[in-house]
């Protein structure tokens, strides 16, 4: 270990999460939703198709040894909706019975679990059916309730949704995404209503079925003023209500879950791109500034809860930047730790590459590489770094 710990090992609590984070489309290989939709109609560079075959118990169960290998004590996943109700209303229950085998897997390695319900990809029937519009609610519910009975034993933490926020943005008002509607503002906050319904509907549910912590999945960017002035600050605090206060106001959580990847700066009026002031930038664009975390996680104080930094990554194909960023972050976490904010796990985005959305392979996060067309992986330089944070620290 090159760098030197900066606060003492014992700032944080004793059982701390250090996980990775994943989402079932983006590993599990062989999936059809919406994005499968949208990828045959070549609108993400690559073809999910096979990912990184984590569907495949064998391959599962090496990948969560790596897991071990790096002192890895928690991991988070998501369950794929369109495996486990191929059809409205109905359940596959051989579906469900996969996802316990990979949950006791992890349980038998020691492995805390946190699994989240929805993450962006929705099945091709519930989009025809009205895709999120209020008449078409009932079947995700019983999703929820049918995953959550079935799997109630085996998951220690759960999450409703991954980032609505993002899925409305890149969905309703970017175009870049399923279902590629471009400016419906409308839409886009009709729908901000109905995902922190939704989360609240399911938040009972899993409650009732499992007694178990849950959380919504939230991504805080940080809005920031380029040179300080009252307008910017008036604009970066207005978009900040509107993007990151309201959804945590109006629903109801156990815990934050808080993904962190980059601020949004304000130069005048104008937004500036994601490479913000450009100094560090990642291979997506994204400038690498972890102050702004300690920002955001300051911000939370206010609301009392337990935080779970649910992702935090980098895309960084030849692993220049990402020992850095890992200890940048980390120590970012422990400043607001610091000064109180109850910070109870850390999960770094990715245990693998993996399929980013419209970016497919391209953008590569994982701690460990993957060769796609032999399925081959290797731990990168940093993976040894963070197991190294994990023993100093864990
Ligand atoms: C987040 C998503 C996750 C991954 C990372 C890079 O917004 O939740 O699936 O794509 O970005």
């Amino acid at each position: 270990m090159e760098k030197r710990v900066v606060f003492p090992p014992n700032l944080l609590v004793p059982d701390f999460l250090w996980g990775t984070a994943t989402s079932a489309h983006q590993v599990e290989g062989g999936t059809f939703n919406d994005w499968t939709e949208w990828e045959e109609k070549g609108r993400s560079k690559d073809l999910s198709g096979n990912a990184c075959n984590h569907w495949n118990l064998k391959q599962f169960k090496e990948d969560v040894e790596r897991m071990q290998v790096l002192g890895l004590n928690a991991y988070r996943m998501s369950l794929e909706w369109s495996r486990i109700m191929p059809e409205p209303g109905i359940i596959n229950p051989a579906v469900l019975d996969q996802y316990r085998q990979m949950l006791m897997i992890l349980q038998q390695a020691g492995i805390s679990t946190m699994v989240t319900l929805h993450h962006f990809t929705n099945p091709v029937w519930f989009v025809e059916r009205g895709n999120w519009s209020k008449a078409s609610l009932e079947p995700f519910y019983t999703y929820v309730d049918a995953a959550t009975k079935a799997l109630a034993g085996s998951v220690d933490y759960w999450n409703t949704f991954n980032e609505p926020i993002v899925l409305i943005l890149m969905g309703y008002l970017m175009g870049q995404w399923p279902p590629g509607k471009k400016g419906r503002i409308v839409s886009a906050f009709r729908l901000r209503k109905r995902f922190s319904e939704a989360h609240n509907e399911a938040y009972k549910i899993v409650k009732k079925n499992t007694g178990r912590p849950v959380g919504l999945v939230h991504s805080f960017a940080s809005f920031e003023a380029v040179h300080g002035w009252a307008v910017e600050r008036a604009i970066a605090g207005f978009v900040d209500g509107i993007a990151n206060c309201w959804i945590v106001d109006h629903t109801e959580n156990d815990f934050l879950g808080v993904n962190f990847y980059f601020r949004q700066l304000f130069s005048g009026l104008r937004p500036l791109p994601t490479s913000g002031l450009g100094k560090r930038v990642s291979d997506f664009g994204w400038e690498i500034n972890p102050e702004s975390l300690t920002k955001v996680l300051l911000s939370l104080k206010k609301y009392n809860l337990p935080i779970f930094i649910t992702e935090n990554g980098v895309a960084d194909a030849n692993d220049s930047l990402r020992a850095d960023f890992i200890w940048d972050h980390i120590q970012a976490l422990q400043v607001a730790m610091r000064a109180g904010v109850d910070v109870r796990g850390y999960f770094h985005w990715s245990l693998l590459d993996n399929f980013e959305w419209a970016e497919g392979y391209t953008k590569r996060f994982g701690l460990i590489e993957v060769d796609f067309k032999t399925q081959k992986r290797r731990p990168r330089p940093s993976a040894y770094v963070y197991r190294d944070i994990i023993r100093t620290m864990g």
